[in-house]
């Protein structure tokens, strides 16, 4: 269970470091938030913009956590997201790995780091979603808030409280009822994808995030711990 202890701070420079450097002050769960950061980081080193009126958290995880089951804390804060987002009239998709998408803009992103070889110590699990912001400057074609879905301004602590609840249902479920879900609200199957140089098809997505990609009759089995380190799209 996450959220019993949650830590809110006026301004940090990523949520994700600071649970990085605090690893041995915090218990299982904890949720750490910031109402801005000055150095929000997104996948493959990109910034994440991190203005006041958007919602950025870390969940810190600690106990009996393997390296293999990576894929399955981003199928379940995926579910988390899109849940959460549902209960206020958002319909949202998944974008592989770990994009969610409101009519193909960005609407929320996970950053999962961890420390640990195959048995791992920790992982973070660094969550932002575009709440309440109007203005995504260079990133306008890209990126949508919630505020811009529903014309309404949100309330960030409502929407963590839903996040949490939602969290909590979903790691109590059996994982294989929540990756056909991840698999419902994939936006990615079928869709082409450059992978070596060469176009190839996303055929199927397996539950540890493997995934299957065609090209005519030839078949390539992609493991997501390589998928990582590629630029895929
Ligand atoms: C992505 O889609 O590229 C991932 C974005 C993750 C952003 C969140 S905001 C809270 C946490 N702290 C960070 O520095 N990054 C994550």
């Amino acid at each position: 269970m996450i959220g019993k202890s949650i830590k809110i701070f006026e301004e940090l420079d990523s949520t994700n470091n600071f649970v990085k450097v605090n690893v041995s002050n915090l218990e299982n769960g904890t949720v750490i938030v910031a109402r801005k950061q000055t150095n929000g980081r997104g996948r493959r080193d990109n910034e994440w913009m991190s203005e006041n009126g958007n919602l950025y958290f870390s969940i810190f995880l600690k106990n009996d956590l393997h390296r293999n089951d990576i894929f399955k804390y981003i199928v379940q804060s995926s579910i988390a997201i899109v849940r959460t987002l549902g209960h206020y009239g958002i319909d949202s998709l998944i974008k592989y790995p770990n994009d969610c998408l409101v009519d193909g803009f960005k609407i929320a992103g996970v950053l999962i780091e961890s420390a640990g070889l195959s048995k791992l110590d920790y992982i973070v699990i660094g969550i932002g979603i575009n709440v309440n912001q109007l203005d995504f400057k260079e990133l306008n074609n890209k990126a949508i808030s919630m505020h811009k879905v529903l014309d309404l301004r949100l309330n960030i602590e409502n929407l963590l409280e839903e996040f949490i609840s939602n969290y909590n249902e979903v790691i109590k479920s059996e994982y294989s009822g929540i990756f056909n879900q991840y698999i419902e609200k994939s936006v990615v199957l079928n869709k082409s994808i450059i992978y070596d140089d060469k176009e190839f098809n996303i055929s199927s997505i397996e539950q540890d995030g493997t995934i299957i990609i065609k090209n005519g009759s030839f078949e390539q089995r992609i493991a997501f711990s390589e998928i990582s380190l590629k630029e895929l799209y």
